[in-house]
């Protein structure tokens, strides 16, 4: 039985990092014209209201999208993608929705592109899907994103010809997530090597965390990427204190960009803890 919601936390800190870095990597692939399959194992519902009782209750979004809106001129390079499609969602100039994934997905189609989602929570899924009904470039699944990865990386069928970036944003609320996530990503890499995969992980338990990453690390990925945004020193309060993305064959520029951009962040999200960009593996 699944009891996360994304609504409860739709907009935090750990959206903005993810949700930035996704929409940066795909402006990159998309330099070139051949088309690129999204893949998001994890979709959620697709865009919250942030007036929402879910978001009312935990605030998060305050303390994340909140201390950057408005949005100013000094934004760093890395987010300017991301907020243009946040700002095109909110209505009469007030911050009151927040996008999720499949919606930073939906805006960055081209004629080309196509995106194919997973998403296991029944509510969640209905809600996925009567967002997207009519769109034929997105097919929303209610189905295990796991297995969704074994089924659409490498791409096949009609897909076959495409780049997949894909999202593997799990909640982490199963703990058997941590070894499963990097079970399956790991067996989607050695399918795909050269594909382009950014994975989500939360601090909470900050050993429990170092310990998955340092299986991607010593995995063979030749190319690894490590953004990660804190708001707390690890254990100084309860739930999560840091967030970051491990991505698989970044674009080459995202590191430095990553650079600009975490200072910036971090000092507008006022908040503790320590942020870091690490390339884990270069080739
Ligand atoms: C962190 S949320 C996703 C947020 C979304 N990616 C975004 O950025 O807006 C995780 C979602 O994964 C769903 N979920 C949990 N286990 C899943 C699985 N095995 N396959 C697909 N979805 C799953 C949950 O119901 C939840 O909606």
């Amino acid at each position: 039985m699944l009891s996360y919601r994304h609504g409860y936390h739709a907009g935090n800190f750990a959206d903005v990092l993810k949700h930035s870095v996704f929409v940066s990597v795909a402006r990159y692939l998309q330099q070139k014209k051949s088309p690129v399959l999204f893949v998001d194992t994890h979709a959620g519902g697709g865009i919250y209201d942030l007036a929402h009782d879910y978001a009312k209750k935990t605030q998060e979004f305050e303390k994340g999208i909140g201390r950057l809106w408005p949005f100013g001129d000094d934004m760093p390079d890395m987010l300017k993608p991301w907020a243009e499609i946040v700002e095109g969602v909110q209505k009469g100039g007030n911050l009151s929705r927040y996008p999720g994934s499949p919606f930073f997905i939906r805006r960055s189609l081209r004629v080309q592109d196509r995106a194919v989602l997973f998403e296991l929570h029944s509510t969640e899924v209905k809600t996925l899907k009567q967002g997207f009904r009519g769109n034929d470039k997105i097919v929303a699944f209610h189905d295990d994103g796991l297995k969704g990865l074994r089924r659409m990386v490498p791409p096949r069928g009609p897909y076959e010809a495409m780049r997949p970036l894909t999202l593997v944003d799990p909640s982490y609320e199963i703990k058997t997530d941590y070894e499963d996530v990097p079970g399956a990503m790991l067996a989607a890499w050695k399918r795909a090597p050269q594909a382009s995969f950014i994975i989500w992980y939360p601090v909470i338990d900050r050993e429990r965390t170092e310990k998955m990453i340092r299986r991607y690390q010593r995995s063979g990925i030749k190319k690894l990427l490590r953004i990660e945004q804190g708001i707390a020193e690890d254990g100084a309060v309860r739930g999560m204190t840091a967030a970051g993305l491990l991505i698989i064959n970044p674009p080459y520029v995202l590191a430095d960009e990553a650079r600009a951009a975490l200072p910036w962040l971090h000092e507008k999200l006022g908040a503790g803890g320590k942020y870091l960009v690490k390339e884990l593996v270069g080739e």
